[in-house]
């Protein structure tokens, strides 16, 4: 089988990297992929855009592709899964509709109420005075969120109005995050534990992956600005099987429900951002239409069913008779990122020490080949992934691999697992 995989990240070379263990799987072409799935044994890079549909169908087409995965959210919410089908083609991807529920926060959060899935009190909003008011009302903190996709960068958690003003007027009257910020949400914060919970769908029926979570503020004790995630862990031990149990019951199996209602077939990886109290009852923080990045790469590292025969089975609506296993093992990826990123930071230098990395897995992000060296070219760089008999040794691990590798102005969190190593020890 010849698997077509769409994006760049460490998110799509973790999905390569697992594609590519199938026995029936003899290539993996990634689009436009990044310097470690140019090279790695049975990845290909093909130098196509991921929003140029057409050109990825004539791709699919010659080469007789016999399934495309797609990673990133910009091609599901600009309606890649149309084109797609409109060419007969086999292609795991939500529907423009369907991922309206990552591509706006508006359309999300009505869905949910629509619904009676738990998430948080919210309103709407294109006039900064009455934002403001809602925001007061609301009390504090208060979360203001740019409505259109933002890279996970269009919320701010506001622990003052001073600041819950600032943000509204910058996303409403300041262009910060152009057309995506046109509409704010403020919406109450939510008290708990984070985690991740992604399933896998095909229409009718889902299989959850294993829980995880992430670390999406850059700096030590999560504090400072949101990334896309500085690293993750697998499993998320705020997640017990009772919690898990009640994702899948109260928000997992009524959102599909809510969405089949609405004449929506959801096909795909869909991931609930959760918030979980301290009673175990979960809430929706967001909606994504796509695997995470990084949570993918712990996820990938634990998976042990065929990822290929699994994505083909949901773009077939045969998922209910599939499994998924995983290894009891713990996972924990580091992100290692350019110095200034989430802001400006410089690109093209090269990496080092990748060669004797030990006891992990390295997937790329931000890399390139340039005349055969590999050179940084993005903010989030590399994520250096080992997994363990527990998440304290997995992160372990990650970090002795992690300082093998060296290239200029290398940052990386240093407590990526600090959450539930503390439950372990504890
Ligand atoms: P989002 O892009 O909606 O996932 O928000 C990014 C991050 O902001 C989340 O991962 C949370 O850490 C935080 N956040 C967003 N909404 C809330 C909320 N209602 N309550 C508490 N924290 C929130
Ligand atoms: N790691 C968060 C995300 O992929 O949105």
């Amino acid at each position: 089988m010849k698997i077509l995989v769409v994006g760049s990240g460490g998110r799509e070379h973790a999905l390569a990297w697992k594609f590519a263990q199938s026995e029936a799987v003899s290539v993996v072409y990634v689009a436009p992929g990044n310097g470690g799935t140019a090279t790695a044994a049975k990845l290909e890079n093909v130098a196509i855009d991921p929003m140029d549909f057409d050109a990825l169908c004539a791709f699919a087409k010659t080469q007789q592709i016999e399934l495309t995965v797609v990673g990133p959210e910009g091609p599901l919410v600009a309606g890649i899964q149309a084109v797609f089908a409109r060419d007969g083609l086999a292609c795991l991807a939500p529907s423009a509709d369907a991922a309206q529920l990552e591509g706006s926060k508006t359309f999300s959060k009505a869905f949910l109420t629509r619904h009676n899935i738990p998430t948080a009190a919210y309103q709407s909003f294109t006039d900064p005075s009455a934002a403001k008011t809602f925001a007061q009302a609301l009390g504090l903190p208060v979360v203001i969120k740019a409505d259109g996709l933002a890279a996970g960068k269009g919320v701010v958690v506001a622990q003052s109005f001073e600041v819950a003003a600032a943000a509204i007027d910058d996303m409403l009257l300041g262009n910060a995050f152009g057309d995506a910020g046109a509409r704010v949400v403020v919406e109450a914060f939510l008290v708990g534990e984070e985690a991740s919970f992604i399933v896998l769908a095909d229409g009718a029926d889902f299989h959850a992956f294993a829980t995880s979570q992430d670390h999406k503020a850059i700096f030590n004790g999560d504090q400072g600005p949101n990334t896309g995630g500085m690293g993750a862990y697998s499993p998320a031990p705020v997640v017990t099987d009772a919690v898990s149990e009640r994702i899948c019951e109260q928000i997992i199996a009524p959102t599909l429900r809510g969405l089949l209602s609405e004449g929506i077939h959801y096909t795909g990886f869909l991931y609930a951002g959760l918030m979980i109290d301290a009673s175990g009852a979960p809430s929706v923080i967001e909606f994504n239409c796509r695997f995470g990045d990084p949570e993918t790469q712990p996820i990938m590292m634990r998976l042990e069913s065929d990822l290929a025969e699994l994505c083909l089975a949901a773009v077939e609506h045969r998922l209910a008779a599939q499994t998924l296993s995983f290894s009891p093992k713990a996972a924990l990826a580091v992100v290692l990122a350019s110095a200034g990123y989430p802001g400006d930071y410089d690109v093209g230098f090269p990496i080092v020490g990748l060669s004797d990395v030990q006891d992990a897995v390295v997937f790329h992000a931000g890399t390139a080949l340039q005349d055969g060296v590999l050179t940084t070219s993005g903010g989030r760089v590399l994520t250096v992934a080992a997994t363990g008999d527990s998440v304290q040794q997995a992160q372990q691990l990650a970090y002795q691999a992690v300082q093998a590798i060296q290239f200029e102005g290398r940052y990386h969190r240093e407590d990526i697992g600090y959450r539930a190593i503390e439950r372990e020890v504890s």
